[in-house]
């Protein structure tokens, strides 16, 4: 039995979530046009009659024209006269500006939760980089982690320790290996600028063991390649690669298997052929109470 009340929007950067969402829920999806005029700005339509619904719509904002086609499915969603608009982000792009880092420049987090907020009555995003983005929001916002499931992943391919690629990302690596049933450590990475990231060489028990290193984001593969390498210096038997956020911008992937990886894998919240992990599980708990 299909939920009457409730219906779940996949925007076309989010369609396996969504599916699996209404799997999962028991909610319908939307039927909704999506398309480009000639001149390229894009047309939505929501097919379905949402009016006095709860409709949840899912889109990453990432690449950017992902982000104007969120906006206009909010606005028809709130034109149509939904009861309640929630907004499932599952990659919040634009979140690594977090802060002005330099006088002059824009918290691009904030500008795009200030614009999101406007039409929806829930946000909710996953593994966002940092989690005081959140705050930035005006409605109600919350964040799920895909870390479980990648642990879960990860169970299956004997892993006997998990790294995190700085001490950041520590917590992430311990929530994985307590899963998992292994050791945890942490690299120690600087960054240099944008592109260039250093790993200092660390004292790591890495010898003949398949090891595992854990991150929120891999964009340029930098932090990943150089963390790859420096573990099959420490004698590492296998290393894997896992993100919740697989950007791989430019040439990372070419990058990762340079460096030797044994394996690259990411979640669905960036739809790649490294999608293994499905991220809906970690959501689904956050609208099994309003079925
Ligand atoms: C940084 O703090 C993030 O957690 C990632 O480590 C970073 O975004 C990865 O970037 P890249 O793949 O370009 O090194």
């Amino acid at each position: 039995m299909l939920s009457k009340k409730m219906f779940i929007i996949g925007g076309t950067a989010s369609k396996t979530i969504a599916e699996d969402l209404s799997k999962n829920l028991k909610i319908p999806i939307a039927n909704t046009i999506s398309k480009r005029f000639p001149d390229d700005e894009l047309y939505v339509r929501i097919i379905d009659d949402v009016s006095k619904e709860h409709v949840i719509i899912i889109q990453t904002t990432y690449p950017d024209y992902n982000i104007i086609e969120l906006f206009l499915l909010q606005n028809a969603a709130e034109e149509a006269d939904a009861k309640e608009i929630s907004v499932v982000i599952p990659y919040f792009g634009y979140a690594r500006q977090d802060t002005k880092f330099k006088n002059g420049e824009p918290i691009s987090a904030k500008a795009l939760a200030n614009l999101i907020s406007l039409s929806a009555d829930r946000v909710i995003t996953v593994d966002p980089h940092k989690e005081h983005i959140l705050d930035f929001f005006s409605t109600n916002a919350y964040s799920a982690s895909a870390v479980p499931e990648i642990a879960k992943y990860l169970k299956e391919k004997n892993i006997d320790l998990i790294l995190a690629p700085d001490k950041g990302a520590l917590e992430r690596a311990k929530r994985a290996s307590e899963i998992i049933g292994c050791d945890f450590d942490y690299m120690d990475k600087t960054r240099i600028d944008g592109t260039t990231v250093e790993i200092k060489p660390k004292k790591l028990d890495a010898q003949n063991k398949n090891v595992a290193i854990i991150d929120d984001i891999i964009s340029t593969g930098g932090t990943m390649a150089i963390s790859i390498q420096e573990l099959k210096k420490h004698g590492a038997k296998k290393v894997s690669v896992a993100c919740t956020h697989g950007l791989f911008a430019g040439d990372a992937i070419k990058k990762l298997n340079s460096a030797g990886c044994d394996e690259i894998i990411s979640t669905d919240t960036i739809q790649s052929d490294y999608s293994k992990v499905r991220v809906s599980p970690s959501l689904t708990p956050f609208f099994n109470r309003l079925v």
